[in-house]
């Protein structure tokens, strides 16, 4: 290819407009905010990086199949067709649409975990932790050691530590553990992928114990072009196969169709075996919907079956990964300590690193979310102390291994000049390094504190 450019290989067809603010009127937003990017108003944001998450323009083809979308009660022709998309890609037989990731996650989690049992994942996501623990289950994560280091390079950062899953199995017994839960790519561990050597052996391992093992599907397209890119052996393999290759390898799935689907709203559960999958059923009934569509309208599981399609297209998923590097690499050549290399979804800056000055019970993470946001509008995401953190007898935080901040892409959105304002934003908040200060939470609630808490500066 004689092109450096990697230009976006679509057009524009519909346009949404973006209000233009003053850093005068973004101080005092944010202040009603209480700090909390999360409590923004999207009119007060100009390019909102919070997540990649039902943020995706979805393509004339999906918006062709919204007018189709069968409306039917029992069985429409539009769940037939997620059905099947759903099966083709995963494997499993059994299938329950619910309105997003985390109904499936409530879906199986509420069944098999419980006071007493133990989930072990490569790194849980917010959401599916909360819903273990709710249950009265422990979360436990084993990430290889190098997850933990920012700047160590690693083909496959997100892998799970198996030598400790082993260690882990032994010292709670293989009874205990409901599941091992990979979850590809690691969002909370850096959006880095999982190898497929990774993903036999963890397989492997929960084989010889008979414990199950679910797949966090949310960004398997993306964790495939990685293993094209970077796994021997899998250079001719089309991306699809890659990814049904690595599903076939799990009992089950749970998949936030709101990422790697390419929609606005919606996912699935799909498991293997029949008892498990009519227990799951039968929750998806009472809490979601019919299990012909869950928590789904018909058109929303149109757009997810012709989703499941265009995101294995080699072009798409080439400038999806190839754009959130072009970010990674823009702003590691300005000094700014970001994770490397770059993960498939999002960027995410070493928040400890960027602002060492700032102790760690004032959460770096949110003044670099904060200080982002006064100086260019820009909305991101905590992944660290805000998000993950505990506390412990006397009330002193116990920090998250490492404070993140997630520059999030949203799916076919943003084009190169919003990317490069982000760079120059970024290149503007370095000069002013140290003029900040941290943050106190002054409200927040029990579970996933996060998304509502409230904050002072100190
Ligand atoms: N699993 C992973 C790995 C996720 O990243 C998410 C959502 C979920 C499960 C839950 O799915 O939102 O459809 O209920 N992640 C979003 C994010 C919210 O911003 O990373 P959901």
């Amino acid at each position: 290819m004689i092109f450096k450019t990697i230009i976006e290989p679509f057009r524009i067809k519909t346009v949404e407009k973006i209000r233009m603010t003053t850093p005068e009127e973004r101080e005092g937003f944010l202040q009603a905010a209480h700090f909390n990017p999360f409590l923004l108003h999207s009119s007060e944001v100009i390019i909102d990086l919070l997540t990649d998450s039902g943020t995706s323009a979805m393509s004339s083809e999906q918006w062709a199949g919204i007018m189709r979308g069968d409306e039917s009660y029992a069985g429409a022709s539009s769940w037939l067709r997620m059905e099947k998309a759903v099966q083709d890609l995963t494997g499993c037989p059994y299938v329950m649409p619910t309105h997003q990731g985390r109904a499936a996650e409530h879906l199986l989690y509420s069944r098999i975990g419980g006071p007493g049992k133990y989930f072990i994942s490569n790194t849980h996501f917010d959401t599916t932790r909360a819903n273990i623990e709710f249950s009265g289950a422990t979360a436990i994560d084993i990430p290889i050691a190098e997850n933990r280091d920012p700047a160590l390079i690693h083909p496959f950062k997100g892998n799970l530590d198996t030598r400790l899953l082993q260690e882990k199995i032994a010292e709670l017994g293989a009874q205990n553990i409901a599941a091992v839960i990979l979850t590809v790519t690691n969002n909370s561990g850096g959006g880095q992928p999982v190898s497929m050597a990774n993903a036999r052996e963890t397989a492997d391992i929960c084989k010889q114990h008979g414990i199950l093992l679910i797949l966090d599907a949310c960004r398997i397209a993306e964790n495939a072009w990685f293993i094209k890119h970077r796994e021997p052996g899998f250079e001719q393999k089309s991306y699809r196969d890659i990814a049904r290759d690595m599903c076939a390898l799990a009992d089950g799935c749970v998949m936030s169709a709101k990422k790697d689907a390419l929609v606005n709203m919606g996912g699935f559960l799909a498991l293997r075996h029949l008892d498990l999958a009519l227990q799951c059923r039968t929750v998806l009934i009472i809490t979601e919907g019919y299990s012909t569509y869950g928590g789904l309208s018909g058109r929303d599981m149109e757009a997810i079956a012709i989703g499941l399609g265009e995101i294995f297209e080699p072009d798409y998923l080439h400038y999806r990964i190839k754009s959130t590097e072009y970010l990674c690499e823009n702003l590691h050549a300005l000094g700014i300590p970001v994770m490397r290399p770059a993960g498939g979804h999002a960027v995410y800056i070493d928040a400890r690193k960027f602002y060492p000055s700032i102790p760690l019970d004032q959460y770096p993470g949110q003044a670099v979310v904060c200080d982002l946001y006064r100086i260019g509008g820009i909305r991101c995401c905590e992944i660290g102390s805000v998000m993950f953190g505990k506390y412990d007898a006397n009330g002193q935080l116990i920090p998250a291994p490492m404070d993140l901040v997630r520059l999030a892409i949203p799916r076919r959105v943003y084009t190169q000049s919003h990317i490069d304002y982000v760079i120059e934003a970024f290149a503007e908040l370095a000069k002013k390094r140290d003029k900040t200060t941290g943050y106190r939470i002054t409200w927040e609630p029990p579970f996933l504190r996060h998304f509502t808490a409230r904050f002072e500066e100190v």
